[in-house]
């Protein structure tokens, strides 16, 4: 099996069990193995027995008729059931009594002499703003089913508008800030959204992110006329252009706002929201969620992977950007219903220092911190006095998600952030699932760095060869999901075959298809889960998913550039990280002027977080005599396991390379 993820080999024969079984959060919703194990076995015997009594938990208008239909791909859960998901993040609370209780705890980034701006809005603050806010959106057309384009920092004002959306059933697709206009564009015409939401700039790492300047020049491409509206909430005091009669400043549209606006009922089925994710062709797709099936298994998976509870002093933190999945999920959706205040961090973890993140955890008094494992490889890179100086120790659980965590800075995880005594969750989901999928239950589950151990309730996830046969222990072969699930993606917008072909062609099981996450995987003799790495064109950098084919369009789309290849290579803190070998036009000379050039080009036409970390020419890519390039012997080369003609300042030739390595394979 091929992973195009780096640092997989490292990990996959690192089967040391470390169980220490910490006990400083306890009690535990789950408080052994066996429990996990008899709970578990009910759930996959008779998972609608298990969502039902999980959606009971919730708030429904009228409560559904069955738990779940199922042909596959096509999953309804809930069925004519209606509720909201606003009213369970925030106005159940209200009505329950707790309208003083805080909800939402937001930090800006910049530090003053005071301190940073803290802000704390409680569900009765939240209630009226979010009601408010929907009638802006009502007043300027918006409608339930429409799709409102939200790009923003992480402000309260984008939490306020996310939920507003839902108050009101519009679909919201959240861009996260770091995407170009180029990106936002596309998402844009995509959906064919008519509204966009933004900031005039955002806060990072002490300077401007210009999101406004991205608007105006992604509707320029999207062409005059098409969006009708801009609502851009004041931040950084940027200046901005403006075009009369579709922009407005968000603090001027809500001062008259009526703070009344009831949540809608809304259908178990309806949409949700959209949110974009790179695949292995062409531009990214947008995700379909759902309303009742997502909002039971995000509360649901919160409630259990980060221990929530109620009333017990406890402050949640996911470091996570809200124009991501697990943002979406584990900052608002799962958290919310829960009622545990969230934390929301406007900015970078090393601002002004690169203790911010333990100084947020200290002065907060966080007790369930979720992070991605290429944050902690910076920490860890920083140094240990950072988190040394502050008093780390209302943490009670650990989270990471996103990418496999070497067991290294696992360890460094426990010990360091943790002090021996916070159990870990690495928690292994997708944006298409909604949320987790694979995870330790904390005082349940007996952890083992580096594998995310056992599936959650209900989730009949399994490794397979491709005729669907479960593979043996230790084998590698195909990660799959068997039955259906609540929180499941239902469909790929606008692109049904795109839905079909993606995630549930690849592998049958008695004539039907099964959803196929698109990762390699094993499980070892206790059966735990130890993901590989992804098998399609997708590397996941920094824990974000890009397309190699992506980077390679916005490659060719540069006038240099005749031809180019995109694959991971091993990176001591992404992870893995973006390798391009390309062949230039006639003119261009190899430089590496043209390579800065060429790492720009990248971040206007996707984002910053798509500029390619080495790129090297070529007078012709290897390619085997059918014409396909060879992408692992261009794998060996960008992790520096096979040497070619590295002088910088003449091309490469990959031929002889190419031809040793295809006498080799045939
Ligand atoms: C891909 C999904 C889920 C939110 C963040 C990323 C990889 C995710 C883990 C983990 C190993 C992981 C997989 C997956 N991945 N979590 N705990 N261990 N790999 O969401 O952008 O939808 O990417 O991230 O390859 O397919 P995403």
């Amino acid at each position: 099996m091929s992973t195009s993820d780096g640092n997989i080999e490292s990990i996959l024969h690192e089967d040391r069990s470390f169980d220490p079984m910490p006990s400083k959060g306890a009690p535990w919703h789950i408080g052994s193995l066996d429990e996990y194990k008899e709970l578990y076995a009910r759930s996959i015997e008779d998972p609608a027995a298990y969502w039902s009594q999980a959606a009971e938990q919730m708030h429904w208008y009228n409560h559904w008729r069955s738990v779940v239909s199922y042909e596959a791909p096509d999953a309804k859960w809930f069925v004519g059931g209606t509720t909201n998901l606003c009213y369970n993040c925030v106005d159940r609370h209200v009505k329950d009594g707790f309208g003083d209780q805080v909800g939402i705890v937001w930090e800006g980034e910049p530090v003053g002499d005071n301190g940073p701006e803290i802000l704390r809005l409680t569900y009765a603050d939240l209630q009226r703003e979010t009601a408010k806010f929907a009638n802006v959106l009502l007043a300027h057309g918006v409608r339930r089913g429409d799709v409102v384009t939200i790009y923003m920092g992480m402000i309260p004002e984008l939490a306020i508008a996310v939920l507003a959306c839902a108050r009101i059933g519009a679909v919201h697709s959240v861009i996260f800030g770091g995407f170009s206009a180029q990106a936002i564009a596309d998402r844009i015409e995509d959906a064919n959204s008519k509204i966009v939401i933004t900031c005039d700039g955002a806060w990072r790492r002490g300077s401007v992110v210009p999101l406004k300047d991205n608007v105006d020049e992604a509707l320029e491409l999207v062409g005059e006329g098409k969006v009708k509206t801009v609502i851009a909430r004041q931040r950084c005091m940027n200046g901005i252009g403006w075009t009369e009669g579709r922009d407005h400043w968000w603090h001027d549209v809500m001062q008259d706002a009526i703070e009344d606006c009831p949540c809608v009922p809304l259908d178990s089925e309806e949409m949700s929201f959209l949110l974009y994710t790179s695949g292995s062709t062409g531009k990214p797709k947008g995700i379909q969620h759902t309303v009742g099936g997502y909002m039971v298994y995000t509360a649901t998976t919160s409630k259990f992977a980060f221990n929530l509870v109620p009333d017990a002093d406890q402050m949640y933190w996911c470091t996570a950007d809200i124009g991501w999945i697990t943002g979406h999920s584990y900052i608002l959706y799962g958290i919310m219903p829960n009622r545990v205040p969230t934390l929301m961090y406007e900015g970078a973890p090393n601002h002004p220092e690169p203790d911010r993140f333990w100084d947020i955890v200290e002065r907060h008094k966080i007790t369930q911190f979720y992070t991605a494992p290429t944050a902690i490889r910076a920490f860890m890179k920083w140094g240990d006095e950072h988190p040394k100086k502050h008093d780390l120790s209302s943490l009670q659980v650990l989270g990471t998600v996103g990418e496999p965590i070497n067991p290294e800075a696992w360890m460094w995880y426990h010990n360091v952030i943790g002090g021996g005594e916070c159990p870990i969750v690495d928690t292994y989901w997708q944006t298409e699932t909604g949320g987790h999928m694979i995870t330790p239950l904390p005082g349940a589950t007996p952890t083992k760095p580096g594998s995310c151990t056992q599936p959650f309730f209900g989730i009949d996830a399994a490794v397979v060869d491709a005729d669907g046969n479960e593979v043996g222990a230790n084998e590698g072969g195909l990660l799959v999901v068997r039955k259906p699930w609540p929180g499941m993606l239902r469909g790929v917008y606008g692109d049904r075959d795109r839905f079909v072909d993606t995630y549930w062609s690849t592998v049958k099981i008695d004539g039907k298809p099964v959803y196929t996450a698109g990762d390699g995987a094993r499980r070892d003799d206790d059966g735990y889960f130890w993901i590989m790495g992804r098998i399609d064109d997708v590397i996941n950098v920094s824990g974000h998913r890009l397309g190699t084919m992506e980077v390679e369009s916005a490659m060719v789309a540069h006038a240099s550039i005749v031809e180019a290849a995109v694959v991971g290579m091993p990176h001591e803190i992404k992870g893995t990280g973006i390798a391009v070998f390309c062949s230039l036009a006639t003119g261009f000379t190899a430089s590496d002027d043209l390579r800065s050039e060429l790492r720009e080009h990248i971040a206007k036409e996707i984002g910053a977080i798509a500029k390619p970390d080495m790129i090297r020419f070529t007078d012709a890519l290897p390619k085997t005599r059918s014409g396909k390039i060879m992408r692992r012997l261009l794998r060996s080369i960008a992790a520096g396991e096979l040497e070619v003609n590295q002088d910088t300042s003449t091309l490469e030739d990959f031929s002889v390379v190419a031809k040793l390595q295809e006498s080799g394979e045939s």
